[in-house]
């Protein structure tokens, strides 16, 4: 008999793009891609953080139809990204004592969250996250999974990803307003994590540096965990912005230099001449390349800035991976890993998934990629008995601050 289809899917909120895929999982280990699409978010949103509910909710409708209309299955419900820079991570630590002789039980360990949490993360957050990094039992470290076993006092210490509410609860209201149930939001760089490396990087050390629009997000990882997660409120269309103030040029025009002309590595400085909206424009390459480098140098600097507030900068060995469309500039990678100081290269998603694959091994598909990929890792398949049983709240699926 032929097994029941289960679908997974992901909608990548970004400030200028919304993108969407849908994977179909077939038996134990075939994944396949069947159907992705995107729509340009005119507005509503500021530096990854919803403004204007109207604006991302028509972009994720259309991309939504497209990924329908592709697929022909209905997406009723996805794993969503998030992203801002008030998305945070933090290391909290807590201890509770064990009375039970049969063996630690779950209801402990959300016991030994909630009072690592307690009085760490402030009211107006909603943690979107809880990262169990490490257990002590009676004085024992670096046990990973204590269920079972038995102790009179468990510590713990983890990291706790958390955003602004309103920021949260406005983005969820845009999915609730293009008819989509948010079973999680993960950070951008997080769920592209998912994507471009492996669970083998992920235990050595590797970031992950998501370069879009108008933010750059990093993920750090280590011992196999989320360790950091930071956003910087900077990214390509900053780029963009600054030629066409210094050029004195409108931002079309800028962007289309930017895609035509600038690469990181910047190895020529020849002057150029192009037509623009039946316009002449001249520049010098020279002028285009100091422009373009003082951003990157600024962008790249606070990614070392995080890493070395994460405690890992030049303390990666499998490095760090650039995804998302500011990825696909020429060069980048080179320029990454010098001012990052380690190996650097662009991350594609699509490694083990079969189907539309060539359509989406392009970076700015990692985040969307890894959504769809955490949903499925997560066994919450759409139309799945679990998730239809439970009555929905957008927000029952977080932890809230005590
Ligand atoms: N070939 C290219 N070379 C350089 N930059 C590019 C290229 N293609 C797209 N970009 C830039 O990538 C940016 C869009 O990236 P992306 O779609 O990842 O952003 P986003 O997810 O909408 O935004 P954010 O993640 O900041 O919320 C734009 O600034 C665009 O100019
Ligand atoms: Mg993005």
């Amino acid at each position: 008999m032929e097994e029941q289809s289960k679908y997974a899917f992901g909608i990548d909120v970004g400030t200028e793009n919304v993108r969407a895929v849908a994977l179909e999982i077939q038996g134990e280990d075939t994944i396949k891609v069947i159907a992705y699409g995107e729509a340009k978010n005119e507005k509503g949103m500021r530096k990854g953080i919803v403004t204007d509910l109207s604006g991302p909710a028509e972009a994720t409708d259309k991309a939504l139809k497209v990924v329908e209309g592709m697929s022909g299955v209905n997406v009723d419900a996805a794993y969503v990204s998030i992203n801002g820079s008030h998305i945070s991570s933090e290391q909290v630590t807590g201890m509770i004592a064990v009375s039970s002789v049969a063996g630690i039980t779950s209801e402990d360990l959300d016991r030994l969250e909630d009072t690592a949490m307690s009085g760490r993360i402030t009211n107006n957050r909603q943690v979107l996250d809880v990262i169990p990094l490490n257990y002590t039992l009676d004085g024992q470290s670096g046990i990973r999974q204590p269920i079972g076993m038995t102790a009179n006092k468990i510590e713990i210490v983890a990291n706790v990803i958390s955003g602004l509410t309103p920021s949260v609860d406005a983005l969820g209201r845009a999915m609730a307003a293009a008819n989509l149930r948010v079973l999680r939001f993960m950070p951008t760089a997080v769920a592209a994590a998912r994507a471009v490396l492996t669970e083998k990087q992920m235990e050595n050390g590797a970031c992950v540096i998501d370069l879009g629009s108008s933010t750059t997000s990093v993920a750090v990882y280590d011992e196999g965990d989320l360790q950091y997660v930071a956003t910087i409120p900077a990214g390509s269309n900053n780029i963009t912005k600054d030629l066409a103030i210094s050029l004195e040029l409108n931002t079309e025009a800028a962007e289309e230099i930017k895609l035509r002309f600038v690469t990181a590595d910047f190895s020529d400085n020849k002057e150029i001449t192009m037509r623009h909206a039946g316009e002449t424009i001249t520049f010098s390459k020279n002028e285009v390349n100091e422009i373009v480098k003082d951003r990157l140098d600024d962008i790249f600097a606070h990614v070392y800035e995080h890493l070395e507030r994460a405690g890992y900068a030049q303390k990666l060995p499998e490095g760090a991976v650039i995804v998302g469309a500011g990825a696909k500039m020429r060069g980048i990678a080179g320029f990454a890993k010098e001012s990052l100081k380690m190996a650097t290269r662009v991350g594609v998603p699509g490694a083990g998934l079969s189907g539309m694959v060539e359509d989406i091994e392009k970076p700015e598909y990692a985040t969307v990629i890894g959504l769809a990929l955490s949903m499925a890792d997560d066994g919450r398949f759409s139309g799945v008995g679990d998730d239809e049983k439970k009555p929905f709240s957008l927000f029952g699926i977080f932890k809230k601050k005590k």
